[in-house]
């Protein structure tokens, strides 16, 4: 097993900066996520780790063993591609045995390692089956089996998922989770879904314009997100965030949105540094607003557009002011367009940002 250490990582392709600068710890034993929107830099830095590129700046260790200039080979890495392919000439057997033949190992070890293998991707009925005779959730689990036949410290999946359907993604995205928790190689998991995000990571690292914008437990991502990049790309729907200005009157400031004025938490401190007439975004997820029929303290007053019934919960879209928010509510919740709600925001679930910079105040 090995931890993994990017130092200062940096990977320009002409004017493009894939990777700026990018610092990460992975643990031993860990399940790390890169998540982050297309072109981000996410298969760059997988690609630096494996040897694939030359970095341009700093240093990749793995374990304690400095590995920036080391051959591929030589860095004991198994990786799962982006656009993965299984050879199509060769058996199920065949296509997991292919890294073990190509080191040269005894059959037996061989038969032992793929058998181990295809048992923990539940493909031991398939070993004699061609790639063309399967199904594309087979196909995929062949290409993670032949990553994992390598018994590698350190795992590496590109989008292993990307090429399923919803529902088979949904059941792929359990099996690797428990095929983690028995093998536990350290694994680097790269997906721009963030709901496989959620589910997966030990932590998740985001990333966005080839840098490390927050790197977090998922929940304390998702509950304390760094910046509006963060809320607003964690979170189907995202994170709503409302304009408003600060008005501070007897050292307490409170967000003026709209007509209704929102008083920050007793717990956040920051608030004391607010300055009055300063712009300021809050923060607040879909199911953080609660709808009341009258107004409250702390209630803002909304139009309800579009309700959407969705089985487990309803989502609404209304107007809030000039804003369209999100609001996730209870399948039974009596609303209908065209009603005039009132939103109560609970205080602790607001996330107060910088308008300007859009980082979260803290
Ligand atoms: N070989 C290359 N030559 C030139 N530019 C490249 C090369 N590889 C990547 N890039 C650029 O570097 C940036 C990061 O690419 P990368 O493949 O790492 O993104 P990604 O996060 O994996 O995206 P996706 O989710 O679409 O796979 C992109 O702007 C891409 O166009
Ligand atoms: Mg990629």
């Amino acid at each position: 097993m090995a931890s993994i250490r990017f130092e200062s990582v940096r990977k320009v392709f002409g004017k493009v900066v894939a990777a700026d600068d990018v610092t990460l710890e992975i643990k031993d034993g860990e399940f790390m996520v890169l998540l982050g929107p297309s072109g981000c830099g996410k298969t760059t830095l997988l690609r630096c780790l494996a040897g694939l590129e030359r970095v341009d700046g700093g240093r990749v260790f793995i374990g304690e063993r400095e590995v920036t200039d080391l051959a591929p080979r030589d860095r004991k890495i198994a990786m799962v591609f982006q656009s993965y392919a299984v050879f199509p000439h060769l058996t199920v057997f065949d296509n997991i045995a292919f890294g073990l033949k190509m080191q040269d190992r005894p059959r037996d070890e061989i038969k032992r390692r793929v058998a181990e293998s295809a048992r923990l991707l539940e493909l031991a009925d398939f070993l004699e089956r061609y790639p063309a005779q399967l199904s594309g959730g087979q196909r995929q689990r062949v290409a993670v089996a032949r990553a994992i036949v390598m018994q590698a410290a350190v795992l590496l999946m590109d989008e292993p998922l990307s090429n399923l359907d919803a529902l088979l993604r949904l059941q792929m995205r359990a099996e690797l989770k428990r095929l983690h928790q028995e093998i536990k190689a350290t694994t680097i998991y790269v997906t721009h879904d963030q709901v496989e995000a959620l589910s997966l990571g030990d932590r998740i690292a985001v990333m966005q314009n080839g840098r490390i914008v927050q790197c977090d437990a998922p929940m304390q991502l998702y509950d304390f997100p760094a910046n509006k990049f963060v809320g607003g790309f964690i979170g189907t729907p995202p994170m709503n965030f409302l304009p408003g200005v600060v008005r501070v009157s007897d050292a307490k400031p409170v967000a003026v949105v709209g007509e209704a004025q929102i008083a920050p938490s007793a717990a956040f401190a920051p608030a004391l540094a607010l300055k009055n007439g300063q712009p300021i975004l809050l923060g607040i997820r879909p199911e953080n607003l609660v709808l009341t029929s009258s107004p409250q303290p702390n209630t803002i007053r909304a139009r309800v557009l579009v309700v959407e019934p969705l089985g487990s919960h309803k989502l609404l879209t209304v107007q809030v002011g000039a804003e369209i928010a999100k609001v996730s509510v209870t399948p039974d919740e009596r609303v209908a367009p065209n009603d005039d709600v009132w939103l109560r925001f609970d205080p602790e679930k607001i996330r107060w940002m910088d308008a300007s910079t859009g980082e979260t105040i803290r």
